[in-house]
């Protein structure tokens, strides 16, 4: 049984890595930021600068009430993290968004499937009507193949917006999920 309510001491089994879904606490930080920073260094999926410093990576990636930041533990070890919240303020904040990032060495190991599952079902049930990636890179292919997995729709891409480290100037994908 997955951990989705936050706190539960409860993991899943899927092959040899058993996650655990929970709420990142002050501890995690170390290991979420070098997870932080080596994602945003591959340059392949993230256009938040390179090079933050701790202090500026944790005032992004930590989120506040009302979204939340979780881990996923997988080993006693954090393998992935995720950040979720409202889209917009106001009058947009019934769409809820979120972020993932796992560590390049626990891939394929299923830590994805399940943040994105606890998000999924964290934003269900905090009453959000749709959930909204604002920025998919298009040639992030694992990730395109595991939103349309759950769900997800492209709803429209937008030409050249992101710079690949790799392939250059690529298209960004609006994805969508209903939750009704
Ligand atoms: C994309 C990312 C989050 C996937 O995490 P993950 O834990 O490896 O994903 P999972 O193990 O849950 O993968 C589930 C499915 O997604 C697809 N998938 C994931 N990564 C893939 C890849 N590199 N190539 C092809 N398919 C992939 C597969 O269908 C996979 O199922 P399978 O392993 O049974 O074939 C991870 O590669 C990552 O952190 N990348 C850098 C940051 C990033 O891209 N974040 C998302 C931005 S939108």
């Amino acid at each position: 049984m997955v951990s989705r309510g936050g706190d539960a001491d409860a993991g899943h089994e899927r092959g040899r890595a058993r996650v655990v879904v929970r709420p990142a606490t002050d501890a995690d930080w170390d290991e979420i930021y070098a997870i932080f920073t080596q994602v945003v260094d591959e340059g392949r999926t993230y256009a938040y600068p390179e090079g933050l410093s701790s202090c500026d990576a944790r005032a992004l990636w930590m989120e506040p009430d009302p979204g939340r930041t979780v881990v996923a533990v997988a080993g006693g070890r954090v393998g992935g993290t995720a950040k979720m919240g409202p889209n917009r303020p106001g009058r947009g904040s019934h769409v809820a968004t979120a972020s993932f990032m796992v560590h390049p060495a626990q891939r394929r190991l299923g830590i994805a499937t399940e943040l994105a599952s606890h998000v999924i079902e964290w934003s269900r049930a905090s009453g959000y009507r749709a959930i909204q990636f604002n920025a998919v890179v298009e040639t992030n292919t694992g990730a395109v193949e595991l939103w349309t997995k759950l769900g997800f729709a492209i709803l429209a891409t937008v030409p050249e917006a992101f710079d690949d480290a790799v392939n250059g100037y690529v298209g960004l994908h609006v994805m969508y999920r209903s939750l009704r």
